[in-house]
Parts: C-alpha cells; structure tokens; sequence
C-alpha cells in the first residue's frame, strides 16, 4: 500500500509530546512491513538540521494560493529508512522558528496561515510528485484540512490524489480556533464556512473539518474514542463526534521498542531486563546522582515527566505536597511548559531540595533516566487521550500510579482492585484519590515481593506497535 501521513511533529525531527513517538512508530512501522510510506512534516529549522536531512533534496517548489495571495515554498526529500521517505514542507517565514506552535504562554499569531499553507503544501506535493496514495492520514488539528483539501484540489484539477483520507485524533482539547476571517485563506467553497463545515460559534475550527469530512475517523485509544463522544470529555466536540459514531474506531498506541527497551536503551547508564533486573538498580543511583540526592537512599521514587499543562493533573501533584514533604520519598520532576506550573514546581523544589528534584527542560536522555531508574512514575491526568510513558513506565518495570480515564484505563491494571494481574495503581483524578494511590504506593513500596510481582506483569506486557500498526492496515484496508 501507498501510505502518506501528514502531521506537525515526528520523533526525532520535531517533538513536543506523544504525537512525534506516535507518528514516526507508525510510519516505521508500516515501512518496515514492505508498505511505501511518506510523512509530511513542516519544514522547522530543527527537522532542517537534522543530519538525516541534511543533503536531503530539493524536490519541488511550491506556489499555494492563499486567499488573494500566492506564497512561495519548497519541499525538501530524505529517506532515513528503506520504504519510508520524509517530505519537508519549507518556507523560512513561517517554521524556520525555534518551537512548533508559540513562544513560552503564547501561539504564535500566524498559525491558521502556517498550518493552512502546510496541508495546501501536502497536497500540491502530492499532485506535482504523482504520488498517488491508497491513503492520507492526517493527525491532530494541524493536519485536519487535509480531507476538505485534497478532494476539493481532486475536483480542481480532475485527478486521483488519495483513495481514502484518515484522520486520527490525538488531542480533541486542541482545536485548531481561529477567527472567522482566516476561512478565505482556505479558498474552500463558500459551503463550508458554515455550521455544516468549518464555522463553530463563530470561528473557524480546523479539527471539527477533520472529523467531519475524512472517510475514517480514529482516536489513539478505544476508550478515549467512547469519551469524546460526551461532554465530560468531547470539549464542546462531542455533538460532532456523534455525528461520526460509526466512522470511529480507538485504536491503542504502543511503544517502539527500538527506541523505549530497558534491554537495548543507549540513553541509559546500564541495561537491564526482566530476567536480569540488575541494572534498573544503577540507574535509580545515577538518577538519584544528577537530582544532587545521596545515591544510598533506600526509600521510594517517584518519577514525573510531561507537559506542564492542566490535563497532566498537576494541580493534583501540588494538591499532594504535603505527602512529597513529609513522607520518607524522592520526587523527580521533568517537564516543561506553561510559566506558572514552571514556578509552582519550582517552589515545591525550593522546600525540599533534599528530596524534591525539579528539571524545568526538555531533555530526551533524562526521560529515559527516570523511567528507569524511578520505582513510581506518577501521571493523575485529568484527561488522556493515550498517554505513552505510563506504557514505557511498565516496559522498564517502573510502576504507573495513574488516573482512571482514556487510554490509562485501557493500558494499567489496578494491584489492588486485581492482586493477581495488577500492574499499576489507579485513582479518579481528585486530590484526595490520588493521595490515597501514593499511600497505597508506599504499601506496596514496602511488601517487596508483591512489588516485584506488579512490576514483573507490567515489564511482560506486549505494548508493541506491531500490534497497533496491524489494526491501522486492517482499518486501511477495510475503508479501500
Ligand atoms: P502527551 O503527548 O500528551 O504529552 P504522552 O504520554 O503521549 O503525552 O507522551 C509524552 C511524550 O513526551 C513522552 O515520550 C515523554 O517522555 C515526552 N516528554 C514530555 N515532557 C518531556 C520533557 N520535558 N523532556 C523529554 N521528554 C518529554
Ligand atoms: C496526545 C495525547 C496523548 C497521546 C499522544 C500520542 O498528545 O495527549 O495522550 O498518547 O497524543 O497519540
């Protein structure tokens, strides 16, 4: 099959969270199971420099209209595996920039042009190149043009781009609002810029296009797929979600082994595996060396790494201080994001240096560390599409504490609520509940045959993309 997906980040060109890990599994996946596979990602001057794309060549220049206007680009080529080519969608003005979406607490201001001249970009790409796709495979809101897109270019100029359009949900609290005006920028047919299209009280939502219009409609786990579909959960979506009910299907992320495998990890100090769990015990002392702890402390970690963001629970977190101060632990902290998490950490740290280790960065290599090297890894969402680390959490033996919504429920089993097939410890996302998960944490802490037993399930889990890429063929091949 001729596979094209088209999203705003990759691992390693481009990431901010889950949809870089995701994305690049995928197409790696599929590639690596003979299928052509393209992905489509703006050219930012981190994907630029890159070495694979470095010498990565120069295959079209572009002219999008856009409105009244023409704007000129280029699409740059490079294959960093066989069967799995990487299309760089350029133009300086709009991603030669530091980060992807804004500056610190704010969006950039031109990103309806951005993300509009990018998905107008794939899909002159794909006229110009003759690439003739089985599917297109659009992700998250910045990619959610693409279904309008290509069948509106397909009438234009009498052609075949794409048998099929999917576009997959990553986040539904990300939309993709812009003011109403920005429409004429998509020289869509006037249709469309009403409450059967794009408008939405008012504005334009980019995501509501995806949703409505691809031929298939996927979220990245079967629960979160039930849960949009309600107010609690849909963000003000969920009318239109219903609209789709029988379109959507939640299929699971996994995790790429090749990248997240306690037995092969080069980012790590030591590897280890379930049969020879020596290792996680060198990188719980390099861990606790970096964070400036005694590297003998004998006492419970507990690991935290994400986007300083609400839906993380991190009122949560900081609803708990108490328990991080007082209780004999460590809390190890990774993340990054808005300003006043940064500082409300920030001032946890500051109580207890001790024992409280804030890293306010994005750092790959510590990721790792702390999947590692923790005995907990910590992530009470409020709301979770997927959510990957507390699946790397159970592959590298580290046990998840976790809320019960969206795909945590579909990839942690509660210890205490199922003694025998238990692999992480479960909450509802409240203050209170979660103090009781971390309590229970340090129950189980101290019963250290149980404990091995929870983190032994976790670590014999098959969390493998093989399996989700397999589920996206048979969705591929049932919309052919
Ligand atoms: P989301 O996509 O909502 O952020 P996921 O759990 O799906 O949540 O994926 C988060 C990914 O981003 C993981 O690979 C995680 O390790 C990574 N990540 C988050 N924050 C950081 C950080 N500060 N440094 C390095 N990696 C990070
Ligand atoms: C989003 C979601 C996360 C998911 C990731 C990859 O960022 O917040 O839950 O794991 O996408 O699909």
């Amino acid at each position: 099959m001729k596979i094209v997906h088209v999203a705003s980040e990759m691992f390693p060109y481009m990431k901010t969270g889950g949809l870089a890990d995701a994305v690049a599994s995928l197409a790696g996946t599929l590639a690596d199971s003979g299928h052509e596979v393209a992905v489509f990602l703006p050219g930012y001057r981190a994907a630029l420099e890159h070495r694979d794309a470095v010498g990565a060549e120069r295959r079209m220049r572009l002219k999008i209209e856009m409105g009244d206007q023409f704007l000129s680009g280029d699409v740059r080529v490079f294959s960093p595996r066989p069967r799995l080519q990487v299309f760089l969608i350029c133009r300086e003005e709009f991603f030669d920039r530091r980060s992807p979406y804004g500056n610190g607490e704010r969006d950039f201001e031109d990103n309806a042009d951005r993300f509009i001249f990018f998905c107008k970009g794939v899909v002159e790409a794909l006229r110009l190149g003759d690439l003739q796709a089985d599917v297109v495979h659009g992700h998250d809101w910045q990619a959610a043009l693409l279904p309008l897109l290509v069948r509106d270019a397909e009438r234009r100029h009498g052609v075949t781009l794409a048998v099929k359009t999917v576009f997959t949900i990553h986040n539904i609290a990300y939309q993709g609002l812009f003011p109403r005006g920005i429409f004429a920028r998509t020289n869509l047919p006037e249709d469309l810029n009403s409450m059967d299209g794009l408008e939405y009280y008012e504005q334009i939502n980019l995501l509501k296009g995806g949703i409505l219009f691809a031929d298939r409609v996927t979220t990245v786990s079967p629960r979160y797929a039930q849960e949009i579909q309600t107010p609690e959960f849909g963000c003000g979506l969920e009318g239109v979600v219903q609209t789709r009910e029988h379109d959507i299907v939640g299929l699971l992320n996994g995790v790429d082994m090749s990248v997240w495998n306690p037995a092969t990890d080069a980012l790590l100090p030591a590897r280890y595996s379930m049969a020879n769990l020596g290792g996680k015990q060198l990188c719980r002392v390099e861990l606790l060396k970096r964070c400036g702890f005694a590297a003998d402390y004998r006492g419970p970690v507990f690991g935290v790494v994400c986007r300083f963001t609400e839906q993380k629970g991190l009122d949560l977190l900081l609803g708990n201080r108490d328990f991080f101060l007082r209780e004999d632990c460590r809390l190890i902290v990774l993340g990054s994001g808005e300003k006043h998490y940064e500082e409300a950490m920030h001032a946890l740290a500051a109580e207890a240096p001790r024992k409280i280790s804030l890293s306010a960065r994005l750092d790959e290599g510590m990721s790792h560390l702390i999947e590692a090297g923790s005995d907990f890894f910590v992530m009470p969402s409020l709301f979770e599409p997927c959510g990957l680390n507390q699946m790397y959490s159970q592959v590298y033996g580290t046990v998840p504490i976790v809320s019960r919504v969206g795909g945590l429920i579909d990839t942690v089993t509660d210890a205490d609520d199922v003694p025998d097939a238990g692999t992480g410890l479960m909450c509802v996302p409240t203050v209170e509940s979660l103090g009781d998960a971390l309590r229970r944490a340090l129950r189980l802490y101290a019963d250290k045959p149980r404990l091995a037993a929870v983190q032994k399930r976790g670590m014999a889990r098959d969390f493998s993309w093989r399996v989700a890429a397999d589920s996206y063929l048979r969705l591929y091949q049932e919309s052919l």
